[in-house]
């Protein structure tokens, strides 16, 4: 009881304290008159000025300095890998999906210890094969929301109130059971021979501003340590990298190729599902679903969602150092086409919607475009065919043929029936043998 006195009050102090600094924040941009004067970083520059003219300068001395220039400014250091994962499967229905796919939910332990920290996957697959490709996600509110099969277990971890679809005093109830379905056609993508893998983000860290006291990053403190180093992993840091444990378990299993697996992510997930393709090359695909700031969208361009307004806001989700970049942008040493690029030469797809101009869908197309020349030097069609185009695509118009794949869709902030089928094309193109 003591407890949940004091997390009500952290939470209560927390939201009353991020709207008083809310207050403080510039009014967002929507004009890109008013876009202040910027240069992004050349791909091809070192930060020391030596210029980049070959793959291998790439590879051996651009890439690296710019991911620790991310992991040290921006997303903050992740821990090295546990030497093993050890999981237990919880529940199977080898009928699930109407008969054509078999669904599990297996316990991964992300710390040992006297309290062990466990994250728990669900999946769907086709039945009858094995060694299938992959979609891993995390999910927003617990592995029931995902589809209204009664036999997935229902989360009991802290969520986010919601009391239209049955979220009260932070916990899921029955009712929220499916409530996400229409984000994750399980059918459709188990029909097109794929598995489905997802988990709920707040079994790896809760999505709430604690001083990092739950999930995932206390296990890791050094001896006496209490608090994080500014240079030290934020909650996104912490998502991506549970994603890289759900990795190492897929590697053990036969069911899931886990060299076919595309890391996929919604919203403040795709800026999640980016840092884990960046961070952890065997993901062999990677998709960012309207990730905006701090995922795909420019941050030099200010347009929507500011570092500063993300970093007032959601004060958890990236290290300390970001906040040195509060109405700074232009002094960061990077920006996201860099993110992008380090994701090079593997495959790529970044998705807008055009009424999410929160998440700055033009920024998010620019991204990929300053990609283009990276992917291109490491030898891939990067957007596709012999130039790259300018200029963002129409509406509903995907650019799906290229190495790096774009679309903008009608609509809002959201994930659609539309998105997943340009997800999958462009998967059979790079995932299927
Ligand atoms: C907020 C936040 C975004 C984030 C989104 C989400 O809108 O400002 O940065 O992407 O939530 O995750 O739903």
């Amino acid at each position: 009881m003591r407890r949940c006195l004091s997390h009500f009050f952290t939470i209560t102090l927390s939201i009353w304290t991020a709207g008083n600094l809310l207050a403080q924040v510039p009014k967002p941009i929507y004009n890109e008159a008013k876009i202040p004067p910027h240069e992004l970083p050349d791909p091809f520059v070192q930060f020391d000025g030596t210029p980049v003219k070959t793959a291998t300068d790439w590879r051996t001395k651009r890439r690296p300095e710019i991911m620790e220039a991310f992991a040290r400014e921006m997303y903050g250091r992740s821990p090295k890998a546990p030497s093993h994962v050890t999981s237990k499967l919880v529940n199977r229905d080898k009928n699930a999906l109407g008969g054509k796919a078999v669904r599990e939910e297996i316990d991964i332990t992300l710390a040992d210890g006297e309290s062990p920290l466990t994250m728990r996957i669900l999946i769907f697959r086709p039945k009858g094969k094995e060694n299938v490709p992959a979609f891993l996600t995390l999910n927003f509110g617990g592995n029931h929301s995902v589809s209204s099969d009664p036999g997935i277990s229902l989360n009991k971890n802290w969520m986010r109130n919601r009391s239209d679809r049955g979220y009260v005093d932070n916990k899921a109830t029955e009712k929220t059971r499916g409530t996400a379905a229409s984000r994750w056609p399980a059918e459709m993508i188990v029909d097109r021979g794929y598995a489905l893998a997802t988990i709920y983000y707040g079994d790896i860290d809760p999505d709430f501003d604690d001083g990092f006291k739950n999930g995932i990053h206390a296990y890791h403190y050094d001896k006496g340590q209490e608090k994080l180093r500014p240079d030290q992993w934020g909650s996104i840091a912490a998502w991506a990298w549970g994603l890289s444990r759900a990795l190492d378990f897929l590697e053990t299993t036969k069911s899931v190729d886990a060299s076919r697996v595309a890391v996929f992510g919604h919203s403040r997930l795709g800026k999640t599902s980016l840092w884990a393709g960046a961070s952890d090359d065997r993901f062999a695909l990677v998709i960012s679903n309207d990730s905006g700031c701090g995922g795909a969208a420019l941050n030099r361009r200010r347009i929507g969602e500011s570092v500063t307004r993300i970093n007032t806001s959601f004060p958890h989700w990236f290290c300390d150092n970001f906040v040195k970049y509060n109405h700074n942008e232009n002094a960061l040493p990077v920006d996201q086409h860099l993110l992008i690029a380090a994701i090079a030469p593997r495959p790529v797809y970044i998705a807008s919607a055009i009424e999410d101009q929160w998440a700055d869908p033009k920024g998010e197309f620019l991204s990929a475009r300053n990609a283009d020349p990276v992917y291109r030097l490491l030898g891939t069609d990067g957007l596709g065919g012999k130039k790259p185009q300018d200029e963002s695509p129409a509406v509903d118009h995907a650019l799906k043929t290229g190495t790096i794949g774009y679309h903008v869709r009608t609509g809002k902030h959201d994930v659609t029936d539309y998105d997943w089928t340009q997800y999958m094309d462009f998967a059979d193109r790079h995932l299927k043998k």
